[in-house]
């Protein structure tokens, strides 16, 4: 259990489709975070996965019915002491009982009884998917105030592909232990916004096996796209060196190396982006000469590395605005990772940070020490050109995306 989370009550509703083994993945999730796990499957889910599966697995019952144990009159209590439901997979038929408030067994009477957050994370062919029917459940779930998750495009049962993938497991836990942290994280705010992110560290090439890089994990960038993607928007993340993060379903990956290929991929899709985040650790510097073949031991000391000084990405954009090259609407976002020194402590040196790169907010972020590079938390400031300087307190780093995209929507509603 991470420094943020206490014991909670967390439903597990399982629908029937082929995906139901991979709830098994996300009620792990939940009973290693130390939660108190309940799974409800539908009659039909048993057909792939055995109670006893789920009885084993959270320590509790798991029956569909709502007539066992009617003297607990759990179609009731379960939903009522719940602090979040999770559906997976979210099979069509289920969303479509789930949005017309049918209660025909013990999942369903749970949905109407309970008032926390409810995640849905569909799985189905891709013509069930698109079929106006289920398109019109979601909208009516979403309008409910429930969250569905946009499934993975991938390889569906037999030899389909398409979208209708169940998301992954670890991606469906950390959306729930993110509403966990925070209900109302994720409001449908950014409905067709195109957000582009920068994620992970630059790799500058000494020779064909050797470069320079950084420790960045690019997991604060992943967790925005994960945030944005589910809060309505439609987000490319340009991803750089990365390490223990997962992809989340709906977002389009364009992978680089080098500053200068992050530089291009920016550069040429910044034109049609709403916003910009530069949340990757973007190297300031790369050696003149990068050799074409090893270069080799030979007895004596090597020749000392020169380097030149890399394009500044994020001021580049901020240049490119202010040319006209992007909208005056596009906002852009800059990360500032400080360690505080004797000229100032790492608030200061963001502030002054901020005014240097001309960008509309800035997440200053304290490193060093183990904080901030490759953990699972983060916390910092958040300024903004306006002058205002808010907090972040330390918790998940999805829960510091839905903050920085909350300051984003501001940013947005001011200009229009
Ligand atoms: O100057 P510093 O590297 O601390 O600035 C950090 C911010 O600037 C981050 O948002 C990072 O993505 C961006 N940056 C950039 N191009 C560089 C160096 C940093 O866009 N060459």
């Amino acid at each position: 259990m991470n420094a943020t989370s206490t014991r909670r009550r967390v439903v597990v509703g399982v629908g029937g489709g082929i995906a139901a083994y991979k709830a098994c993945g996300v009620i792990r999730h939940f009973t290693e975070s130390g939660h108190d796990v309940r799974v409800i499957p539908t009659r039909a889910a048993l057909n792939f996965v055995g109670q006893a599966t789920f009885e084993a697995l959270s320590g509790n019952p798991a029956t569909p019915e709502v007539f066992d144990d009617v003297p607990d009159v759990p179609h009731v209590r379960v939903g009522q002491g719940a602090d979040l439901v999770v559906i997976a997979p979210a099979t069509a038929d289920l969303m479509a009982r789930a949005a017309t408030g049918r209660a025909d067994d013990l999942l369903t009477a749970t949905l109407l009884t309970a008032r926390c957050p409810v995640l849905f994370a569909p799985a189905m062919h891709t013509e069930m998917w698109e079929h106006p029917a289920t398109r019109a459940n979601v909208a009516t779930l979403r309008a409910h105030g429930s969250i569905v998750m946009t499934p993975a495009s991938g390889r569906l049962t037999g030899t389909d592909t398409g979208p209708g993938r169940l998301p992954e497991p670890d991606e469906i836990g950390l959306l729930g232990d993110l509403l966990l942290e925070r209900p109302d994280a994720l409001p449908r705010d950014l409905e067709g916004v195109r957000i582009l992110i920068t994620a992970g560290g630059t790799r500058e090439p000494l020779d064909p096996v050797r470069y320079l890089g950084n420790r960045s994990s690019g997991k604060q960038g992943f967790a925005l796209a994960r945030a944005a993607v589910q809060r309505g928007a439609s987000v490319t993340l340009i991803a750089g060196s990365v390490s223990g993060v997962s992809v989340p379903a709906g977002v389009e990956i364009a992978p680089v190396v080098t500053a200068a290929e992050m530089e291009q991929e920016v550069t040429r899709r910044a034109a049609v982006a709403d916003v910009v985040i530069m949340a990757a650790a973007v190297a300031d510097f790369r050696p003149v000469v990068r050799a074409e073949s090893k270069i080799k031991k030979n007895g004596a000391d090597p020749d000392p590395i020169v380097l030149t000084t890399n394009p500044d990405i994020l001021h580049g954009l901020v240049t490119a605005r202010a040319a006209g090259d992007l909208t005056d609407e596009t906002v852009i976002v800059g990360f500032a990772a400080e360690t505080g020194d004797a000229d100032g402590g790492v608030l200061d040196h963001g502030r002054i940070k901020l005014v240097r790169k001309g960008c509309d907010l800035l997440v200053v972020n304290a490193v060093g020490d183990g904080r901030a590079f490759g953990t699972d938390d983060n916390t910092g400031w958040l300024l903004t050109a306006t002058g205002t300087e808010t907090a972040l307190p330390m918790g998940s780093k999805t829960l510091m995306a839905s903050r920085i995209l909350d300051a984003v929507s501001e940013v947005r509603r001011d200009r229009r």
